[in-house]
């Protein structure tokens, strides 16, 4: 597995949100306004929350972003799975501020409950 150069192709958070020219994300709200179907596609069925955004760009960027979605883990092991990331597979270290977005998205609807799948 190349991590090495895929490690480069990380995409910035900011390129996505400018392709979907998500302005909804600039205030953090966008409940009142019902996803299409295109990007519910686009974000593999992610429930539309704080943190999606950077879940799916950091988390998707290496390999498929269905390999996390996958998951059900509690916050702890979500948060030693980020520090393989970074030991094991050379992800850039997350910022504290997006680790926390990330971690609390993680554990939200990918605990152990797995909420996104609506089985919790
Ligand atoms: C720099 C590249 C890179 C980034 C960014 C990255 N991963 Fe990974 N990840 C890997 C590699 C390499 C593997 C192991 C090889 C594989 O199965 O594709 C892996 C595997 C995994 C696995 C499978 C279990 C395991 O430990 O092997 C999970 C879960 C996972 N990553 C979660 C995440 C999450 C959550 C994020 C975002 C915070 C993330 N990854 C970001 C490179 C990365």
């Amino acid at each position: 597995m190349a991590a090495r150069s895929l490690a480069r192709a990380a995409l910035p958070v900011a390129v996505i949100a400018a392709q979907l020219g998500m302005m909804a994300w600039a205030d953090g709200e966008s409940e009142t306004d019902p996803e299409s179907e295109q990007e519910q596609a686009l974000f593999r069925g992610m429930p539309d929350a704080e943190g999606r955004l950077e879940v799916f760009g950091f988390c998707g960027s290496c390999h498929s972003i269905d390999l996390v979605l996958q998951q059900g883990l509690s916050r702890p092991v979500w948060e030693q799975v980020l520090v393989e990331m970074v030991r094991d597979h050379e992800m850039v270290p997350l910022q504290p501020d997006v680790r926390v977005k990330v971690l609390d998205y993680l554990e939200e609807y990918y605990g152990p409950d797995r909420k996104a799948l609506g089985s919790g």
